[in-house]
């Protein structure tokens, strides 16, 4: 979608749709208010009047849509007004559409037009790349959206930016776990990975199953055994470390398809486990964003790629593997793959030395038990890195929510014949796959974001989602980055 901000009103525009949000019990103009009946719009969120002025004003359609009140707003709520004005231009078969941008005194217009976009861009999205015949409906776009601002054109361009920014991240996210596991595979991933690297000039390294013999990634090799699909270690390195820009790494999970393996998942719904790359794709999508962007900073994304299979090549309960930081696993379940693979990463990351580890992973059942759809799970061994991703959960309004790591979960992970073992009960079960990664990281700042419970929905339950992936982690990252980028400067 192409975005140009305008400086004025939106009524103004010879608009083949013009949207004007509104707050709840914000007087409207008086043109406006002659075109209603008494009452019928009061501004109550999601609330929407069409309007077909004739020649009481310059536009062929007004939109009057509801925002609530100024004190409840968030970029949760303005992405979702903005998913429905573009929905709206969408049902009206139309190409483009112009909106106001809303302002509070506690929000800057630039924040705002930021969620707009996004909820625009993002409410627009279906996954078709795979229909050969598509209905007229889903064939059309909106290609144009026209913001209108009382002043400071400037600031809000920086926000349309930053919202274009993350919305494409989304999308490329999103693309990428409703992907089909046939299509992407492990391979895949590091093909996108060489892509993004050609387009923003960032380094790429894509290590195979060869490579990672040679270099002792006995985790993901043992994952990725019993497949067909060789394992892939993606790295991706975007600017350079120095003293003002300390490297952050960014690892995601990235097991193209989860069978269980030989403790083989049942059958109900296991076709959803194509999205068990949703780590990753958050990952790379949050690259996409940065490259954009070109944030001034030293990012390095690792990603472990496997496909989790059974087989007769497949690794088996029992088996004791040793993983790229030298440490031994007794495997007891197969299915618990997603923290073999994960180790290897995070042991990987400590050789940059970084100020900060995040992981995404769709990491454990149990994060849906305790959190539902709701939140994503966060996990650290260091209490202000934690801070900060929490401040950008709630400004990003991706909703995340800390769990402790007491001494007991990292004793429970302990294995009587090896360092550790993969999986120790049922209970606590997001902990206690936290608690065995961060037997990986050493000493460095490190948060774990259990995302298995946000990145897919079945039941959309905001206008800016369709069924299927959610895209979730890629505006918290890049609020996370941004904030590393205000905190440098
Ligand atoms: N990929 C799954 C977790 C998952 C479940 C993601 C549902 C998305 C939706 C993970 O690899 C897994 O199988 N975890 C097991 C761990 C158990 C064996 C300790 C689980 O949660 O059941
Ligand atoms: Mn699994
Ligand atoms: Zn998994």
């Amino acid at each position: 979608m192409e975005i140009s901000v305008h400086q004025g009103s939106v009524v103004h525009e010879s608009a083949a749709l013009a949207v004007l949000n509104l707050w709840e019990g914000e007087a409207l103009a008086p043109e406006i208010a002659a075109l209603l009946e008494v009452d019928d719009f009061q501004g109550k969120f999601k609330q929407s009047v069409l309007i077909y002025p004739r020649d009481a004003l310059p536009v062929r359609r007004l939109l009057l849509l509801g925002l609530g009140q100024p004190a409840t707003m968030t970029s949760d709520t303005m992405r979702q007004v903005g998913a429905l004005a573009a929905q709206k231009a969408h049902d009206l078969q139309l190409t483009s559409f112009a909106s106001n941008v809303p302002t509070t005194a506690a929000v800057p217009a630039a924040s705002v037009a930021q969620s707009l976009v996004e909820g625009a861009v993002s409410g627009l999205y279906h996954f078709l790349e795979h229909k050969s015949v598509r209905t007229p409906e889903e064939t059309h776009q909106v290609t144009h959206l026209h913001l209108y601002v009382a002043d400071d054109v400037a600031s809000v361009q920086t926000g349309v930016a930053q919202g274009l920014a993350v919305a494409h991240g989304v999308t490329l996210a999103r693309n990428l776990a409703n992907g089909p596991g046939n299509v992407v595979t492990p391979a895949h991933l590091g093909d996108v990975a060489q892509a993004l690297g050609a387009r923003f000039g960032m380094r790429v390294t894509v290590l195979g199953p060869e490579e990672l013999a040679h270099q002792g990634f006995g985790g993901l090799l043992a994952v990725g055994k019993g497949s067909a699909q060789p394992p892939q270690f993606i790295i991706l390195e975007y600017g350079s470390a120095t003293e003002q820009h300390p490297t952050i790494c960014l690892v995601g999970k990235g097991i193209t398809f989860d069978t269980g393996g030989i403790s083989i998942k049942p059958s109900e719904n296991l076709d959803h486990m194509k999205m068990d790359m949703c780590g990753a794709a958050a990952v790379l999508g949050a690259m996409h964003a940065v490259g954009e962007l070109a944030l001034p900073l030293h990012v390095v994304a690792l990603i472990s790629a496997a496909e989790n299979m059974p087989s007769g090549t497949a690794y088996k309960p029992g088996d004791i593997i040793t993983t790229l930081s030298g440490k031994t696993v007794e495997v007891l379940n197969t299915d618990a793959e997603g923290r073999i693979v994960l180790a290897d990463a995070l042991f990987y990351a400590q050789r940059y030395q970084p100020q900060a580890i995040i992981d995404l992973a769709t990491l454990t059942g149990a994060i849906m038990v305790a959190l539902g759809p709701h939140a994503i799970g966060l996990f650290s061994n260091n209490q202000p890195l934690a801070d900060r991703v929490l401040r950008a959960g709630q400004a990003s309004a991706e909703r995340v929510w800390q769990f402790p790591l007491w001494d007991e979960y990292h004793e429970m992970m302990k294995s009587t014949i090896a360092d550790l073992k993969n999986v120790a009960g049922r209970y606590g079960g997001a902990i206690l796959a936290a608690a065995f990664l961060a037997a990986f990281v050493g000493d460095y700042p490190w948060v774990h974001l259990d995302i298995a419970g946000t990145a897919w929905t079945d039941k959309p339950a905001r206008a800016y989602l369709t069924s299927g992936a959610t895209g979730v982690g890629v505006c918290l990252l890049m609020q996370i980055l941004q904030d590393f980028c205000a905190a440098q400067s």
